[in-house]
C-alpha cells in the first residue's frame, strides 16, 4: 500500500493547506421569542437560544432557516421550564436564568455566557458561529492558556486533550492503535473543559462526521461538522462531577448492569466448540479463578449467520449454556449487525419481505462484504426495525442467554472506505437521511435495539450488552470495549486515559481488552494487565485468533498465581464497586475516575494518565512496563494508606513506591474506607458477610452511600434496595463509624458486618454510632462484629 510508504509525505501529495474562510452568521437584525427560545434573526442566517435547565444552555444555528429544536436520538429528556429575563442594550441582548447570563452580541452576533459570579465560561470574540458553502457548519470559542479539555469519548492519546484535533466518525481499526490513530469505533461529540479548576462542558449534537480542533490556533479552539445544524449545549459546571451530572441529565446514564456482568469475564476468538468452553469453563473451577462470563465469539454461529448456532461444534447450547449457568457462568455471544444474504436463511429472508434493510433512496437493497461474506444490514433507524431485531433476540433468551456482545456496529465493512456507503437513506422513523449524516448513529439504535429487545425477553432480569460502536448516550444500553488493541504495553498504558476520558463522556462501564487483542501476550504483560483489569468497571481477557491463547493459566504457575490473585482481588472488592456503579447510574459520575475530577484545583493531576482513581477514595498506580518494580505515584492532598502494607504516604507530593510483580499499588486515603467481600467463584454464589476497611485518621469526616439490591432484577427501581449511609469521623482521640438510616427493604444475604479499622494511634478509641467498642487489637488494627 502505497500509503504505508515514504509516498505517503511526497511532496507533491501536499493538500491545499488554505481553507476557504467560513461565512459569519453575521450582525442580528431582530428577536422573536416564545415561551421556550429566542430566536435571533442574523444577516446570513438564525441562531436559537434555548435552556434545558438554569444550568443547560442549547444554541443552534441554522444558516438557511429558523433552526429545529429536534435533536438526535442521544438526547432523551425534555426540557424544564426555566425562568429566564432577557435585556437589551446599544450592544447586546443578556439572557439571565438563576444559574448563568448570556451576553449576545448584536454586531457581529457573538456568546459570552458566564456564570453569577461573573466568571466567563463560554466566550466567543473574534470568530463566532459560521458555516460554508458545501453545508459544514463550525463554532469557534476562545481558548486561554490554562485551559484544559477532556472527554471526547473514546480517544487515543494522554489526559489532557489540548493540543490535538479529533474526528468523529465511527470507525474499525485493526490496524496497531497508535497516538495519532484517530477515529475509533465510538463518536460522542463531547468535551469538558476546566479552567482554574471550575469546569464546563459542550456536547454537539451532530451525528454528521465532525472535527474538534483543539490545536490549530492558539486562543480558539472549534468544532464543526460536515452537515446538519450547529446544535449544542453548554453546561455550565462548576465542578468537573456537575458538568457530568448536566450531560448524562441530556444524554441518560446506564441503567444498573447485573452483579454478574462487573465479575470476570474470559474470551478468545474463538472458542470453536461446546467442549472447548466446557474445558475452559471447568479450567476456571478447578483452579479457584474466579469467573462469570464466557464468550461465545463469530465461530459459534452456523458460518457467520446471526441466530443461529453451528450445530457440529455446538449440538447442544441450550444444555451447555444452562450447564455453565449452575457452574456459575454465564454465556454471551457475539451478534454482528451483517445478516448474510442467503435466500435460505430465514433472518435473510424476513428482512427483505418486511423490508427491514438499509436501502438507497431508490430502492435497492445495500449490501457489503463482512464476516459472512455478502450481507445486508438492518435500517436500526426506524423503530419498525429495531422492535424485530430485538424481538429475534428471543432466539438466544429461550435457550438461557442473558447477554449480548455488538461489534461491527460502525457498521464495519470489508471495503475501502470500511463502512456502509454514505449515499444509502436511512429512513430514520419518518425523517429520511443518508448514511452520512447518520453514520455515527448505527451502533447507538442497534444498542438501543438489542437492550430494548432483551429487556422485553427477559422479563424482569436485568441484561447486560457490550458494544464497540456507539454515540453519546451509549450509556443508556451498552458498556464499551475499547475494541482491537494489542498485547503491547503501550497499549495497556493508553487504556487507562481512554477509560478516564469516556469515563467524563458519560460511559462509567468500560475497559480494554486485557492481555491485549492481536499479537502475542506474555506471562508478564498478562499479569500486569490484569492487576489494572481488576479495577477498570468492565473486565475482560480477549485475544485474537492466531495469537497466544491467554487464558489465566496460559505461562505457567508463577504468573498464574499472581493472575488469580487479583481477578479475586475483584471479587472482594465488588460490593465497594457496585455501591460505585450505583452513583454512576444515579449522577453519571464514573467508577474509574482520572484524579482531576477529586482534585481539580490541583494543576498536578491535569495530565496525570498512568493513575487513576476508584471512586472518591482508592487511588491505583499500576506498573505498566516490562521489568519495572518502582515508579513514581504522585498523592493528592491527605494521607495515604497502602492497602497491602499498611504504610502512609503524605499528600501533594510524589512517592517513589516499589511493587514486584505480585503487586499491584493499591492506596485508601486516611479517614475513609471501602466495603469488600469475602472472595466468592461467582457472583452467583452467596455472599456471607460485608467488610469494611476503615483507614483512621486524626481529623475530618467521610461521609459516603453503601449501596447494595439483589443485582439481577429491576426491584431497585422500586422499594428493593438497601441504602446505608455511613460516616466516618476522625479525631486524635477516636474514631466514630456512624451507620444512619437504613433505606429500602432489601434484606442481603449478610446480616453482619465485619469491620476493620486501621492506622489507628495507640491512643484512639473506637466508637460505633457513638457507643465505645473494644474488639481485637492486632498491631494498629481492630476488628469488631457490627450487626447491618
Ligand atoms: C472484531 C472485534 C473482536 C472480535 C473479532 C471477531 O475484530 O473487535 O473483538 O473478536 O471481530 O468477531
Amino acid at each position: 500500500m502505497l500509503e504505508d510508504t515514504s509516498f505517503a509525505i511526497h511532496p507533491g501529495n501536499n493538500p491545499n493547506l488554505s481553507e476557504t474562510p467560513y461565512q459569519d452568521i453575521g450582525n442580528i437584525k431582530h428577536v422573536e421569542k416564545d415561551e421556550e427560545r429566542y430566536t435571533f434573526y442574523c444577516e446570513n442566517g438564525y441562531v436559537t437560544v434555548t435552556f434545558n435547565r438554569a444550568d443547560i444552555i442549547r444554541i443552534v444555528m441554522n444558516p438557511t432557516d429558523v433552526p429545529s429544536l429536534k435533536s438526535t436520538p442521544a438526547v432523551i429528556t425534555q426540557p424544564e421550564t426555566v425562568h429566564k429575563e432577557l435585556r437589551e442594550d446599544n450592544e447586546a441582548y443578556v439572557i439571565s436564568t438563576s444559574h448563568l447570563d448570556a451576553y449576545i452580541q448584536k454586531a457581529p452576533f457573538r456568546v459570552r455566557i458566564q456564570d453569577k459570579e461573573g466568571h466567563t465560561i463560554a466566550s466567543e470574540q473574534e470568530k463566532g458561529l459560521g458555516f460554508q458553502e458545501n453545508g459544514e457548519v463550525i463554532c469557534y470559542k476562545d481558548m486561554q492558556e490554562q485551559d484544559r479539555f477532556y472527554g471526547f469519548g473514546e480517544k487515543t492519546g494522554f489526559l489532557d486533550k489540548r493540543g490535538e484535533s479529533y474526528t468523529m466518525w465511527n470507525s474499525d481499526v485493526f490496524a496497531p492503535h497508535n497516538p495519532e490513530t484517530d477515529p475509533l469505533y465510538q463518536s460522542i461529540p463531547y468535551f469538558m473543559s476546566l479552567r482554574d479548576g471550575r469546569a464546563h462542558g459542550i456536547f454537539f449534537d451532530n451525528s454528521y462526521k465532525s472535527t474538534f480542533d483543539m490545536k490549530t490556533e492558539t486562543d480558539h479552539y472549534s468544532f464543526r461538522a460536515e452537515g446538519g445544524q450547529l446544535d449544542y449545549y453548554v453546561f455550565i459546571g462548576p465542578s468537573p462531577k456537575d458538568v457530568i451530572e448536566q450531560y448524562t441529565h441530556i444524554t441518560g446514564r446506564m441503567p444498573l448492569p447485573p452483579k454478574w456482568s462487573i465479575g470476570y469475564h474470559q474470551s478468545r476468538y474463538s472458542y470453536q466448540s461446546e467442549q472447548e468452553v466446557r474445558e475452559v469453563a471447568n479450567t476456571f473451577i478447578e483452579k479457584d479463578i474466579p469467573i462469570d462470563v464466557l464468550y461465545l465469539d463469530i465461530h459459534y454461529m452456523n458460518e457467520y449467520r446471526v441466530f443461529t448456532f453451528d450445530k457440529d461444534q455446538f449440538p447442544t447450547p441450550e444444555k451447555m449454556i444452562q450447564d455453565l449457568k449452575n457452574a456459575g457462568i454465564r454465556v454471551v455471544p457475539i451478534v454482528d449487525p451483517g445478516v448474510k444474504k442467503d435466500p435460505e436463511y430465514s433472518i435473510y429472508q424476513e428482512g427483505v419481505r418486511e423490508d427491514h434493510f438499509c436501502k438507497y433512496l431508490e430502492g435497492d437493497m445495500y449490501t457489503g462484504d463482512v464476516w459472512p461474506g455478502e450481507s445486508a444490514f438492518p435500517d436500526f433507524t426506524d423503530e419498525r426495525t429495531r422492535k424485530w431485531w430485538g424481538e429475534k433476540h428471543q432466539y438466544y433468551t429461550d435457550l438461557g442467554i442473558e447477554g449480548i456482545w455488538n461489534d461491527m456496529n460502525e457498521p464495519a465493512v470489508f471495503n475501502e472506505t470500511k463502512t456502509m456507503d454514505t449515499n444509502v437513506m436511512h429512513k430514520n422513523d419518518g425523517d429520511p437521511q443518508t448514511h452520512r449524516a447518520l453514520h455515527n448513529l448505527y451502533g447507538l439504535m442497534m444498542g438501543e435495539a438489542t437492550y430494548e429487545g432483551m429487556k422485553e425477553q427477559l422479563g424482569g432480569k436485568r441484561s447486560f450488552l457490550l458494544t464497540r460502536a456507539g454515540y453519546a448516550g451509549v450509556q443508556r444500553y451498552a458498556s464499551v470495549w475499547t475494541g482491537d488493541n494489542r498485547s503491547f504495553w503501550e497499549h495497556l498504558q493508553m487504556a487507562l486515559p481512554m477509560c478516564m476520558n469516556l469515563g467524563i463522556s458519560g460511559v462509567a462501564f468500560s475497559g480494554p481488552d486485557v492481555g491485549g487483542f492481536a499479537h502475542d501476550t506474555n506471562g508478564e504483560l498478562l499479569t500486569r494487565w490484569t492487576q489494572v483489569g481488576a479495577f477498570t468497571p468492565y473486565f475482560r481477557n480477549h485475544s485474537a485468533l492466531d495469537t497466544a491463547r491467554q487464558e489465566p493459566w496460559q505461562f505457567g504457575e508463577k504468573y498464574e498465581a499472581i493472575i488469580r490473585d487479583y481477578i479475586q482481588l475483584r471479587y472482594q472488592w465488588l460490593p465497594q464497586l457496585y455501591s460505585l456503579f450505583r452513583e454512576a447510574h444515579e449522577t453519571g459520575v464514573p467508577v474509574m475516575r482520572p484524579l482531576m475530577l477529586e482534585y481539580p484545583h490541583d494543576e498536578k493531576t491535569y495530565q496525570l494518565y498512568d493513575e487513576f482513581m476508584i471512586g472518591d477514595n482508592t487511588l491505583i498506580a499500576p506498573i505498566m512496563h516490562p521489568e519495572v518494580t518502582d515508579r513514581a505515584v504522585y498523592f493528592p492532598e491527605g494521607t495515604w494508606v497502602d492497602y497491602f502494607t499498611g504504610e502512609e504516604y503524605s499528600g501533594k507530593q510524589t512517592h517513589l513506591i516499589h511493587a514486584e510483580l505480585d503487586k499491584l499499588p493499591i492506596f485508601i486515603k486516611k479517614g475513609s474506607f471501602v466495603a469488600l467481600s469475602p472472595v466468592r467463584q461467582s457472583t452467583m454464589n452467596k455472599q456471607d458477610s460485608l467488610i469494611l476497611h476503615v483507614y483512621a485518621n486524626d481529623e475530618g469526616e467521610y461521609k459516603t452511600m453503601f449501596y447494595d439490591d439483589d443485582g439481577e432484577t429491576y426491584q431497585y427501581e422500586g422499594e428493593e434496595s438497601l441504602k446505608l449511609p455511613i460516616t466516618i469521623s476522625s479525631t486524635s482521640a477516636e474514631v466514630n463509624i456512624a451507620f444512619g438510616e437504613k433505606q429500602g427493604r432489601f434484606n442481603p444475604s449478610y446480616q453482619h458486618v465485619d469491620v476493620y479499622v486501621h492506622s489507628l494511634q495507640d491512643n484512639q478509641a473506637i466508637t460505633l454510632n457513638g457507643e465505645k467498642v473494644t474488639g481485637e487489637r492486632s498491631g494498629q488494627s481492630v476488628h469488631f462484629q457490627a450487626k447491618l
